[in-house]
């Protein structure tokens, strides 16, 4: 089965494809938008769950998304066809980094998609470039809880703890006005999601050629997980604005 299957497959039990649960998602999008008639991007969007989010509830709010899975965009635009929602999405199927708009955004979102810009001060820098003076930026990123298993490190790559993380953000030219810091019960949550649902769909379906594999990659994410990370992955989400324009 090709890895973008099984990772659509990992998420159907948790639709924000990021360790937040959605009383979370609720408070930091309206932190993000609040005043009704925004125009919003979603870089690296996925399924675009934030962006449909803030359509249902804000019917002024138009939206873009961009994700290079043309798999996460074709359920994007399902969803949006249910939810009546389509008029008001534009998705594009392109690596975010090159993505280029004639008109810029009052909110740019990315979350969990950092790596898509080498990193979350790059990340900043091109929402930077999308948006309009005093527009906002929700951005998700994993810090270390703790020290690190040289194993967390190779898989999830480098990241400080969340002390240093605030003070680059803050000294590359950003004020926080909100944050969440996800819980060990997001966290985990989000990993149960993760592999209970490959494991269900592999024992679902024990006739399927892919069903051995699938339910081996649950197998090895859970004890990656356990073995190698649990302890030191933590995960922030921020809503910023410059500190001077
Ligand atoms: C962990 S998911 C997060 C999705 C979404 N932001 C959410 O929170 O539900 C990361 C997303 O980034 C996308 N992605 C990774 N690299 C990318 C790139 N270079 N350009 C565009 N999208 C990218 C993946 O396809 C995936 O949908």
């Amino acid at each position: 089965m090709d890895r973008e299957m099984i990772s659509r497959l990992s998420h159907v039990d948790h639709p924000i494809n990021s360790p937040l649960d959605d009383e979370s998602v609720r408070r930091l999008l309206h932190r993000t938008v609040d005043r009704g008639d925004e125009r919003v991007l979603d870089l690296g969007c996925g399924e675009a769950a934030w962006l449909l989010r803030t359509l249902a509830t804000h019917p002024d709010v138009t939206a873009e998304g961009v994700d290079n899975s043309a798999q996460a965009l074709a359920k994007a635009r399902k969803e949006a066809a249910d939810l009546g929602v389509e008029q008001r999405l534009v998705l594009h199927h392109q690596d975010a980094s090159e993505f280029a708009s004639r008109q810029p955004f009052d909110a740019v979102l990315s979350v969990g998609a950092t790596h898509a810009f080498g990193g979350l001060l790059p990340t900043l820098d091109a929402a930077h470039r999308h948006i309009v003076p005093g527009g906002r930026v929700l951005v998700g990123d994993a810090y270390w809880e703790c020290e690190p298993t040289a194993a967390a490190r190779e898989m999830l790559g480098e990241y400080e703890d969340l002390a240093t993380t605030m003070d680059r953000v803050v000294a590359h030219g950003w004020t926080p006005v909100f944050g969440h810091i996800s819980t060990r019960q997001e966290l985990d949550d989000f990993e149960w999601c993760y592999t209970g649902s490959l494991a269900t769909w592999a024992l679902d379906h024990p006739e399927d050629p892919d069903s051995a594999e699938v339910l081996a990659v649950a197998s090895t994410h859970r004890s990656q997980w356990l073995h190698s990370y649990r302890d030191s992955f933590g995960f922030v989400t921020l809503v910023l604005r410059r500190t001077s324009e």
